[in-house]
C-alpha cells in the first residue's frame, strides 16, 4: 500500500517522461499489447464471475462496462446472461475507435468517466479503480451514482478489483496473497495507483454517497464488490 496523499507522479512517468496511459494512447504497439494482455487475464477472470458469482447479474436488465476496453468482459457478461438486454462498454473515444465490430449484443461509447457515465440498471468497473487515487475514485464512484439513480431506482455498482488482507477462506491465501502484493507494487509504479483494504473501499464508497456494500471473493487476486446507493 502506499500513502495516497504522495505526489501524483507514478515512477514510470518519472522513468519515460510521459504516464503510461499517454504511452498506450501514443503508440498503435502499446496498445495492441496492453490490450492483449488485459483481453487474457479479462478471460480468466471473467469464467470465475460468471460461474462463481452469477447471482450479482440477478435482475440487472441494463449494463455499462465503464472502462471497459474493447468489451471482452462485457462480451463474457452478455453471453452468460441473455436477460441483460442492453449492454454498453464505455472507454475513452480512441479505445472505443479500435473494439471489434460486430460483436454479439454489445454497443460502445466514447467519453470519460469523470465527466459522465450513460445511465444503466448496473455499471461494471474491472480493473478501474485501482489505476487512481482515492480523489479520483471518489470523482468516478460519484458519476456511478448519478448514472444508477438513488435507492429507489435498485441499481448498484459492480466493481471488479482487490481487496486486500480479506482473503482468510481461500485455500491458496499465501500464493494469492504474494501476488497480490505484487500487483499492488506494479499498480503504483505504473499509474500512482493503489491497492486497497476494505476499509480503504468504504471510505471511497461513503464519500461518493453510497450507503452500502457487499463483498464476494472469487478463486483468485479480484474480488467483487457490489456497491448501492
Ligand atoms: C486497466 S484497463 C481495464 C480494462 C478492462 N476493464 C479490463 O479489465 O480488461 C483501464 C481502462 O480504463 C480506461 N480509461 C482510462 N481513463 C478513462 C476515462 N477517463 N474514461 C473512460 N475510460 C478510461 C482505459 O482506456 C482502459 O481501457
Amino acid at each position: 500500500m502506499k500513502d495516497e496523499s504522495a505526489a501524483s507522479v507514478s515512477l514510470y512517468e518519472t522513468v519515460h517522461r510521459q504516464g503510461m496511459w499517454a504511452c498506450v494512447e501514443d503508440d498503435a504497439a502499446n496498445r495492441a499489447s496492453f490490450y492483449e494482455s488485459m483481453d487474457a487475464d479479462t478471460r480468466l477472470v471473467m469464467q470465475a464471475v460468471v460461474r462463481r458469482c452469477p447471482h450479482v447479474f440477478d435482475g440487472i436488465k441494463s449494463l455499462v462496462d465503464v472502462g471497459g476496453g474493447r468489451g471482452t468482459a462485457a462480451a463474457a457478461v452478455v453471453a452468460a446472461f441473455p436477460h441483460i438486454q442492453r449492454c454498453t462498454v464505455m472507454d475513452l473515444p480512441h479505445v472505443v475507435a479500435e473494439a471489434p465490430a460486430g460483436t454479439a449484443g454489445l454497443s460502445f461509447h466514447g467519453g470519460d468517466m469523470f465527466e459522465h457515465i450513460p445511465s444503466a440498471d448496473a455499471l461494471m468497473l474491472k480493473w478501474i479503480l485501482h489505476d487512481w487515487d482515492e480523489d479520483k475514485c471518489i470523482k468516478i464512484m460519484e458519476r456511478c451514482k448519478e448514472a444508477i439513480g438513488g435507492k429507489e431506482a435498485g441499481g448498484k455498482v459492480i466493481i471488479i478489483d482487490t481487496v486486500l488482507g480479506s482473503r482468510a477462506d481461500d485455500e491458496d491465501d499465501d500464493k494469492t496473497c504474494r501476488e497480490t502484493y505484487v500487483l499492488d507494487l506494479h499498480i503504483l509504479s505504473f499509474v500512482n495507483g493503489a491497492e486497497r483494504e476494505e476499509h480503504e473501499w468504504r471510505r471511497i464508497f461513503l464519500a461518493a454517497g453510497f450507503r452500502d456494500y457487499k463483498i464476494t471473493h472469487t478463486r483468485g487476486i479480484p474480488s467483487i464488490i457490489e456497491v448501492f446507493p
